[in-house]
C-alpha cells in the first residue's frame, strides 16, 4: 500500500506539531505502517491520505455510531448552520435537546453542555464536590475518564496535589469498593464507574450487577454522587444509562462521543438529587453552546429511538465475534474477544507484549481492515453484515500469513518501554 502522502505530512508535522501529534489518535503506539492522517469518510469506511480505503473497526474511538456523514444528520445540522451555531446566547434546539435527553435517560433531571467528554466528567466531579461539600472522590483502578490534570494517565505536567482527594478501588470487586469507602469517611463526594470495564491493554469485563447495586447502596448511605461515564459506551448498549441494563440509576451520567455521531458535543446529565450542585458551579466554554452539534444531536437521537441499530450492533458483532474465533482456531491463535460484541477488545492469549496483536493489526491494514492490536474497538449501525464478512475472510488470510511467522516477531519499541515503565512503577 502506498503511503508516500502520509509520511510527507508526518514529517511536516513533525516540525509544528509536538512529537508530530499527541493523543490518543496518534500513531506512535501503533504499528509502523499505520496512516496517521486520513483524508474522508463516509458510512463505516475511511480513506487515508494516499487514499488507501479502510473498514473503520475505530470509528473515531467512538464519535461514528451511525455511520460517517450520515445524511439525516449532516442535512439537520446544515439546515442549523443556515441559522447560526456559535451565537451570543443559546438557540432554542439546546432546551429541545435537554428535553429530549432528559426523556430518554431514566435517572436524569436535566443536561449541562460541553464538548468534550472530560469537560462532562470534570463537571461531574466538580457538582458532586459543590452537592455534597465534600473532597474526595472514588474511580475503578486502571479507568480512563479523560484527559484533565485530576484524571489523566500521563502524570506529566501535573502535581500531586491535583489528585490530592482521588481514591482507587477495584473494578467489580464489592469489598474494595467497600472499603475506599470506608477509608473516605465523611468526606466522600463520589464514585465514578464506567458502564462496564473496558481500560486499554487489558480484557474487558461485563458489569457485576451487584457491584452496580452496592455502589448506589453506598452512596444513598454516605450522600455521595453515583457517576457513570457513558463518554465511551454511551448508547450503544442502551437507549438509556447503560447500568439502567442492571437497575441501577446514577445521580450523575457524562456523555459524549457518539451523542451527536460526531459533531462536538458532550453532556452531564443528572437527577434532582444534585440540581443545586450543579446550578452553583461555574464551568462553561465559548463553543459549549453552539447550536449546529445539538441540531446533529437531536436528530441522531431520534434515529436511536426510532430504529433497531441496537439489534443491528448486536446481530452483526456477533457474526464477526463467531468468524474471528474460527479463524483463530483454524491458524492456532487464541484470540480473546471481550467486553459487548459492539464494543469488543481483541487480545491474543501467550502475547504479553502484543507483538501477535500487532503483527495481525498490521495484516488487517493490508488487506483494507483498519483493526486497533489494544484498545477496544467499536461498531457503527452502517456496517453491514457482508462488511463483517470480508473482515473475517481478511482475519483468516492475516492470521494464515502471520502463523508461520510467529516465532520470529518482535514487539513494538513503544509498548516494550510502555510495559518497562509499568513494571517499575509497580502497575
Ligand atoms: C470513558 C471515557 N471517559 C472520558 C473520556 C474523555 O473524553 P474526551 O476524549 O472526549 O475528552 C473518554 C475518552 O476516550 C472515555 O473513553
Amino acid at each position: 500500500m502506498l503511503r508516500a502522502l502520509d509520511g510527507a505530512l508526518k514529517a511536516r508535522a513533525a516540525k509544528v506539531i509536538p512529537n508530530g501529534m499527541y493523543g490518543h489518535e496518534s500513531t506512535a503506539m501503533l504499528p509502523a505502517s499505520y496512516p496517521q492522517y486520513f483524508s474522508r469518510a463516509k458510512g463505516a469506511y475511511i480513506w487515508d491520505v494516499d487514499g488507501n480505503r479502510y473498514l473503520d473497526f475505530m470509528c473515531a474511538y467512538g464519535p461514528n455510531l451511525l455511520g460517517y456523514g450520515d445524511p439525516r444528520v449532516d442535512a439537520a445540522a446544515a439546515r442549523q448552520q443556515v441559522l447560526g451555531d456559535a451565537l451570543t446566547g443559546p438557540s432554542p434546539v439546546m432546551v429541545e435537546l435537554a428535553e429530549t435527553l432528559v426523556s430518554m435517560v431514566t435517572h436524569a433531571d436535566w443536561a449541562m453542555f460541553c464538548k468534550n467528554g472530560t469537560d462532562a466528567t470534570t463537571m461531574a466531579k466538580s457538582v458532586a464536590r459543590a452537592q455534597t461539600g465534600r473532597r474526595i472522590v472514588i474511580v475503578a483502578q486502571g479507568a480512563y475518564h479523560g484527559s484533565a490534570p485530576w484524571c489523566t494517565p500521563n502524570l506529566t505536567g501535573t502535581l500531586p496535589e491535583d489528585r490530592a482527594f482521588l481514591r482507587t478501588c477495584l473494578y467489580n470487586n464489592v469489598a474494595s469498593l467497600e472499603a475506599a469507602v470506608a477509608a473516605a469517611g465523611d468526606d466522600l463526594a463520589a464514585i465514578f464507574a464506567s458502564p462496564f470495564k473496558h481500560d486499554a491493554f487489558f480484557d474487558q469485563q461485563a458489569l457485576d450487577p451487584a457491584y452496580a447495586l452496592r455502589a448506589r447502596e453506598l452512596c444513598d448511605a454516605t450522600g455521595a454522587m453515583l457517576v457513570v461515564d457513558e463518554v465511551r459506551a454511551g448508547f450503544r448498549l442502551a437507549r438509556d444509562c447503560s447500568w439502567s441494563l442492571a437497575g441501577v440509576r446514577p445521580d450523575l451520567s457524562s456523555w459524549g462521543k457518539g451523542i451527536a455521531n460526531g459533531y462536538p458535543l458532550s453532556v452531564l446529565l443528572g437527577s434532582n438529587r444534585c440540581r443545586d450542585g450543579a446550578g452553583s458551579i461555574y464551568m462553561t466554554g465559548s463553543f459549549w453552546f453552539a447550536a449546529v452539534p445539538m441540531a446533529a444531536a437531536i436528530e441522531t437521537l431520534r434515529i436511536l429511538r426510532e430504529t433497531h441499530y441496537i439489534d443491528h450492533l448486536q446481530r452483526i458483532g456477533e457474526r464477526l465475534r463467531n468468524g474471528f474465533e474460527a479463524a483463530a482456531e483454524r491458524h492456532g491463535f487464541e484470540l480473546r474477544q471481550t467486553g459487548p460484541v459492539q464494543i469488543p477488545q481483541m487480545l491474543f492469549n501467550e502475547d504479553p507484549d502484543f507483538r501477535i496483536g500487532f503483527a495481525w493489526a498490521e495484516e488487517m491494514l493490508r488487506r483494507g481492515i483498519y483493526i486497533h492490536p489494544w484498545h477496544n474497538m467499536f461498531l457503527c449501525a452502517a456496517m453491514t453484515e457482508a462488511d463483517m464478512d470480508v473482515a473475517i475472510e481478511a482475519a483468516d488470510a492475516s492470521l494464515a500469513s502471520l502463523a508461520p511467522r510467529r516465532a520470529k516477531l518482535e514487539a513494538h519499541p513503544a509498548i516494550t518501554s510502555r510495559l518497562r515503565t509499568r513494571l517499575e512503577a509497580g502497575a
